[in-house]
């Protein structure tokens, strides 16, 4: 009788955890596909505390708020590249991203609320119009004679990524 009431407890926990891959592979597996982001991809999941109780959710939600947090100093911190400029062509393009940076802000935060009602397809969407704001900021320095400024191309491909880390989680869920 012992040996079969712990056969059955045996027989339930391979189905309770054979569908899912235990906790470091989700994680792993997820930033694998974010190829050259891993690392960060790695840190960020990694580094949050709720990412303890692994699952695709959670990990959509680490990667939604880390977003948001980014994209919300965005903005104020293109502005201030743009204050220092006096070529003001130079300055017309920055000020462009700083509008750019608004609207990814805004797609961003209409993302997490969706991922809040679990509507991973629509946010996925705006997580590609936030990805999309972004690069009509770094686009609009395509032509001469001014090149993207270093900073604020760094601050944009960030965004970038953690936009792609989520899109990455979000997709999974088909
Ligand atoms: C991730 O990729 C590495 C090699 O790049 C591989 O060794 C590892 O098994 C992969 N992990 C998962 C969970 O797919
Ligand atoms: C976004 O995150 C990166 C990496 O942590 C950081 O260097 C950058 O300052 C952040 N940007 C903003 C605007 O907070």
């Amino acid at each position: 009788m012992a040996f079969s009431s712990i056969h059955v407890l045996y027989l339930a926990s391979l189905f309770i955890s054979f569908p899912f891959p235990s906790q470091g592979d989700l994680i792993d597996e997820v930033c694998n596909e974010t190829e050259e982001l891993k690392a960060s991809c790695l840190e960020i999941l990694r580094n949050d505390p709720r990412s303890s109780s692994e699952n695709l959710v959670v990990l959509s939600q680490i990667a939604i708020d880390a977003a948001i947090k980014n994209a919300t100093g965005l903005s104020p911190y293109v502005q201030s590249l743009a204050n220092k400029v006096t070529d003001p062509q130079v300055k017309a393009r920055i000020l462009g991203c700083v509008v750019n940076s608004d609207d990814a802000l805004l797609h961003i935060t209409q993302a997490k609320q969706l991922v809040a009602t679990k509507q991973y397809g629509p946010a996925n969407d705006k997580a590609h119009l936030a990805n999309l704001a972004l690069s009509t900021c770094d686009n609009s320095f395509l032509l001469p004679p001014a090149n993207e400024p270093i900073e604020l191309k760094q601050a944009t491909n960030w965004l970038k990524a953690l936009i792609v880390i989520f899109t990455v989680i979000t997709n999974r869920f088909g």
